[in-house]
């Protein structure tokens, strides 16, 4: 069996680092940005090139249509990726599973050789669906970890949960090798 090997936090803020993320109602960015706060590195909000509707009715039809076709969705700039060994990627649980921009833009990056980290937040009130699971696998062929899910209702926790995540992340041997390498 393959060990885990803790990275140390330090080791994990030298990395050049992306943080990109999707957000309606500000919970995603408040966590995006206690990781930049903490971290560094860029941050990047995706927005699709053609805005969302304000109105939640219309909002949520046009997310059920893009899950449906399972679109591509065109964003209003791709950031790349090329430059980062690390991408925190953060996404609101939007009809049940990650948000149609977020998945496009990994299904669009080359991530091969990077370390991709989810983070989302969840409502106490609502079980958190599998869907949103389906988001590391969108990442194919890079080194995912577990999704940093933070409460919606505790803002004031994620400082902490971040650190907490940031400094307890495990890698395998293997894992490592490959990030050496590339
Ligand atoms: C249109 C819409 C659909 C949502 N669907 C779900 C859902 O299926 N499951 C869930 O747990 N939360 C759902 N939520 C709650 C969001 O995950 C929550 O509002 C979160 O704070 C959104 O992140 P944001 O504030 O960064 O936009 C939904 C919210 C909206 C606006």
């Amino acid at each position: 069996m393959d060990a885990y090997v803790k990275m140390d936090f330090d080791e994990l803020k030298d990395k050049k680092t992306l943080i990109v993320y999707y957000s309606r109602n500000d919970n995603i960015e408040k966590i995006a940005k206690s990781i930049h706060k903490q971290i560094g590195g860029n941050l990047y909000k995706l927005e699709p090139q053609e805005p969302y509707p304000t109105n939640e009715e219309e909002y949520i039809k046009r997310i059920k249509k893009e899950k449906s076709n399972d679109d591509i969705i065109e964003l209003k700039k791709h950031p790349s990726t090329l430059d980062y060994d690390v991408i925190y990627v953060g996404t609101p649980i939007v009809a049940h599973s990650s948000a149609p921009v977020v998945n496009s833009f990994l299904r669009t990056s080359k991530l091969s050789d990077k370390i991709v980290l989810p983070f989302s937040v969840f409502d106490s009130k609502k079980p958190i669906p599998e869907g949103l699971y389906r988001l590391k696998r969108y990442a194919g062929g890079a080194i995912t970890k577990n999704i940093l899910l933070l409460d919606k209702n505790k803002p004031e926790t994620y400082d902490l949960e971040v650190k907490s995540w940031t400094s307890n992340l495990h890698f395998t041997r293997r894992e490592l090798k490959r990030l050496n390498e590339e």
